[in-house]
Formats: structure tokens, sequence, C-alpha cells
């Protein structure tokens, strides 16, 4: 226990926390995009899928009870990453008071930073869309369990399209610098694979990217409705 406590509080340790955690949202992310394309299948489609997801695990748990059992782990896996990286921000700051001013950490110090602001954009976002398409309380005209009906009329208004749009921009460049930098964290390394490391980092990150952002475009251009 005191040597799990000791990694903890050394920034390697706390940047396996925010690699582990990390990898819990990737997956998240990956599935929910691929969920969402059940919206071009039409409204039967993505409306059972948003069903099974409340009905999964039975008859061991009733009905929404494996969700809760997700939505909670999501939330401790999020609430330990921000935690993490806030810790690590606070630790970088006291070791460095004054910024860099010499060129070869400027990259470094530019793609934390553009981590940091990512976070923070992600993370709002997150929290306007549980209120628009699972709380309800932003949307025109929230139908619960209308999936399909709420996606459509959501995205009818091209300013919550373009919102959705630049989020999943700003989601596409911190799942590239943070699988990138989970690959170094995590010690996947190895000489035959490392120059594969960056490519497949920008191929999930534009999956994920034109995976999510084709449900608004398609709501607007007509193929979802
Ligand atoms: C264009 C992009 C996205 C669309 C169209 C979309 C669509 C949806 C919809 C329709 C729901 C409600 C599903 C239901 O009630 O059964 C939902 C729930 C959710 N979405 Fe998204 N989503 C998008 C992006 C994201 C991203 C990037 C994240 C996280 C980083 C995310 C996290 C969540 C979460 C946490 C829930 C709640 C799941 C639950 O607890 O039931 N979504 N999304």
């Amino acid at each position: 226990m005191r040597r799990v406590v000791t990694l903890y509080r050394s920034s390697v340790g706390k940047k396996v926390i925010m690699a582990v955690t990390g990898v819990v949202w990737v997956g998240f992310v990956v599935a929910h995009m691929v969920g969402n394309l059940k919206a071009f299948q039409g409204a039967e489609k993505i409306d059972h899928y948003g069903e099974f997801l409340r009905e999964m695990g039975a008859p061991v748990f009733g009905h929404g009870q494996l969700l809760w059992v997700l939505r909670i782990g999501l939330l401790v896996t999020i609430v330990v990453h921000v935690l993490a990286a806030t810790q690590l921000t606070l630790m970088s700051w006291r070791a460095r008071p004054v910024s860099y001013k010499v060129a070869p950490h400027m990259e470094l110090s530019y793609a934390s930073r553009t981590m940091r602001w990512g976070g923070v954009i992600i993370g709002l976002f997150v929290i306007y869309h549980l209120m628009h398409f699972t709380v309800g309380n932003v949307h025109p005209d929230f139908e619960p369990g209308g999936v399909h009906h709420n996606l459509v009329v959501g995205f009818r208004s091209w300013p919550v399209a373009l919102v959705y749009i630049v989020a999943m921009g700003a989601l596409a460049v911190h799942l590239y610098h943070g699988v990138w930098s989970m690959f170094q964290t995590l010690g996947i390394n190895h000489p035959k694979y490392n120059r594969y490391r960056r490519p497949l980092a920008a191929v999930l990150a534009a999956a994920v990217f034109v995976g999510f952002v084709s449900v608004p475009i398609g709501v607007l251009a007509g193929a979802i409705q």
C-alpha cells in the first residue's frame, strides 16, 4: 500500500493514473461513436440501442442498474483523471515558476498547454451534452428515450451542430496527444513498432472525429431525418 501511495505521489505515478483512466475513456468514446452511427439506420435502430443500454445486464441487473454502475465507473475515472492532471500541472508550475524561453522545450509546453485547455473544453462540452441529450433541460423538444427524435431536433439548429463539431475537434486533438503520451507512459515501446505510435494515435483521433461529426452533419444534410 505504501508503495502505491509513494508511486502516486511521484509525477510518473500520476502519469500512469492518467494513462489508465484515459484508456477507459478512449474505450467509452469509441463505443459511443460507433453506437451513434446507428442514427443513419433510422429511428427504430438507434432508439432500440438506447433501450438496450438501459436493459443490459438483465436478468441479473434491473432496468438501468448496470448502466448506473458504468456511469459511476466513468465518473470516478474522469474525476481521478482531472485530479491527477491538476496535481501534475501544479507540480510543474512549482518546479518552473518562470516559463521556458528556450526553443527545445517549446513543443512540450505547447502540447501540455493544449492538453489542459482541451481538457477544460471537453469537460464543459460533456456538461452541456448531458443537459442536452440525457437530462433534456437545454433541448427545445426533449423526449425521454426518443434518441433519434432528440438528435434530429437538436442538430437541426446549426449553431448547436457547430458547438458539437468544434468540441469534437478539441476531443480529436486531446486524443491524439493523449494516446501518444499513453504509449510513452505505459512503456509501449519497441524499436520495431515505435514509428507506428504517432500514426496510430492520429488514425484513432481522425476516426473518432469523423464518426462523431457525421451525425450532426448527417442531420443538417438531411441524411438523418
Ligand atoms: C457528435 C457527438 C455526439 C453525439 C451525437 C452524442 C449523442 C449522445 C446521445 C443521443 C446520448 C443519449 C443516449 C441515450 O439517452 O440513450 C448521449 C449520451 C452521452 N454521451 Fe454523447 N454524443 C456525442 C459525443 C460525446 C462525447 C465526445 C462524449 C464524451 C467525451 C459523450 C459522452 C456522453 C455521455 C457520458 C452520455 C451519457 C450516457 C448515459 O449515462 O446514459 N458524448 N450522447
